[in-house]
């Protein structure tokens, strides 16, 4: 199983990293194959909301702007599942997650009006993983935004929807968390 693993934190050292290495190991453990996606190291910009709300986001699927945002978008298409990975920042996701995946619920909650078009999270199974400070406080509110996140990107049917799991990892508990995303990752990639 080819496994899409998401990060989005500026810190090269930090928790969110140290999360991702433990979903990658998961991965391979389980036989799968982990593409790792650091979104700070990306150039994506932000939404412009073309013409007073839609542009052809809507009934195009993609999106107008010229930066990196396509080349992983249509990479999402190619894997089998993901695990999409962000520090908690004010109780939510980062700005990197947040810019991206604004822009991807906006091409891909509105595939009814081009069917020929597949859903590359569909029936997909996927992980969402916040990454908090030592209080953890704004963990249960950033996975509840990243669990509405993947319900926008299945707008269209959300029968299709293939939660595997949620997880929250703080500076506290991640002695023990990291092993859980390790495990988690290990069930998704063995297909379980
Ligand atoms: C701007 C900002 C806002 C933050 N907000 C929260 C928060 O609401 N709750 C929390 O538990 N930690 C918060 N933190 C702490 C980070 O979630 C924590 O340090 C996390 O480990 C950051 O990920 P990193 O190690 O990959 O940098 C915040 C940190 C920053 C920089």
């Amino acid at each position: 199983m080819k496994i899409m693993v998401i990060t989005s934190s500026p810190n090269k050292e930090g928790l969110t990293e140290s999360c991702g290495e433990a979903a990658k190991k998961g991965i391979e453990k389980g036989n799968g194959e982990a593409i790792m996606v650091r979104l700070n190291d990306l150039n994506i910009l932000k939404c412009e909301a073309c013409e007073q709300g839609w542009g052809i986001c809507l009934k195009g699927n993609k999106c107008i702007l010229e930066d990196d945002f396509e080349k992983v978008h249509e990479a999402m298409g190619e894997v089998d599942g993901f695990v999409v990975i962000t520090p908690v920042y004010f109780h939510d996701m980062s700005e990197s997650a947040k810019m991206f995946f604004d822009r991807l619920r906006r091409c891909e909650a509105n595939l009814h009006f081009n069917r020929e078009k597949v859903n590359i999270t569909e029936k997909k199974p996927f992980i969402c993983v916040a990454a908090a400070g030592g209080g953890g406080s704004g963990t249960l509110s950033c996975l509840t935004n990243m669990e509405r996140l993947f319900f926008h990107l299945n707008k269209i049917d959300y029968s299709n929807l293939k939660k595997f799991d949620y997880i929250g990892v703080t500076q506290r508990n991640k002695e023990y968390m990291l092993d859980a995303i390790e495990a988690s990752a290990f069930k998704m990639a063995k297909g379980e």
